[in-house]
């Protein structure tokens, strides 16, 4: 089948503004909007600009805005789009452009580090094993452990849109895997962290976050429950 690509190109040392560039080529509805993106670059365009790595959906490097949705290209097979039209390709918002569809992800990066996303212990391991924990522990985790930092979710948040210093679903996600995680010692600071007008107070539980996640992470119930943490810390 025949479909028509259309991509926002943008290099900021030599164009004014962004602008909007059509393929058309022969793809099978299995193809992924990677392996568009790829045939784009490798028979059409090298100058085409995008991420990527795995290419299984596992290291978060493809996020981009697909028909006006925020999504993993590697992950979106040509199937599930409408290919009778124009599929419509455009970098997350609301970060800067660095070239085509390559974001400036520092800020992103920066707000993630805020809430010390590492396992902070004041007391030395055990000398013959590791730190362990109950399966049923470690199952509180799971669903934020599986995030992979793709962004899709914090740049798809109207918050984050209206407020540049807002941390974002994200890094408020990568405070819970640690505020949860029973081996942790610094839960509290973490909370504290965040507790405040552009922490998880600028959430307005509008859901975008959730819709937008290629893992199906349900973060708005994580940032409930961070939300109630503090409450029962003030208590
Ligand atoms: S639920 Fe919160 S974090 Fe998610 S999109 Fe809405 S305001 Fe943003
Ligand atoms: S929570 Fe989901 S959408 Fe957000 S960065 Fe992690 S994997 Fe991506
Ligand atoms: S290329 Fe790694 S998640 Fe898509």
């Amino acid at each position: 089948m025949e479909v028509t690509f259309r991509i926002q190109r943008y290099n900021p040392e030599k164009d004014n503004e962004p602008r909007i560039e059509e393929f058309k080529f022969e793809a099978s509805e299995n193809m992924t909007v990677l392996d568009c993106l790829h045939k784009i670059k490798w028979d059409f365009d090298g100058s085409l600009s995008f991420r990527r790595s795995c290419a299984h959906g596992i290291c978060g490097s493809d996020g981009m805005r697909i028909n006006g949705k925020n999504k993993l290209a590697c992950a979106t097979l040509l199937k599930t789009l409408n290919t009778k039209k124009p599929i419509l390709i455009e970098p997350l918002p609301s970060m800067p452009i660095i070239k085509d569809l390559v974001m400036d992800m520092t800020d992103f990066y920066e707000k993630n580090k805020t809430v010390k996303p590492y396992l902070i212990n004041h007391t030395p391991p055990p000398a013959d094993s590791e730190r362990f924990q109950t399966n049923e522990d470690a199952e509180k985790l799971f669903e934020s452990a599986k995030c992979i930092l793709c962004a899709c979710c914090t740049t798809s948040c109207p918050s984050t849109w209206s407020n540049e210093n807002y941390i974002g679903p994200a890094a408020l996600l990568k405070a819970y895997r640690f505020v949860h995680d029973t081996r942790d010692d610094a839960g509290d600071e973490r909370l504290d962290i965040i507790d405040t007008p552009d922490g998880i107070w600028r959430c307005h539980t509008i859901f975008n976050c959730i819709e937008s996640c290629p893992k199906e992470i349900n973060i708005t119930w994580h940032i409930s429950q961070l939300k109630k943490d503090i409450s029962a810390k003030e208590l």
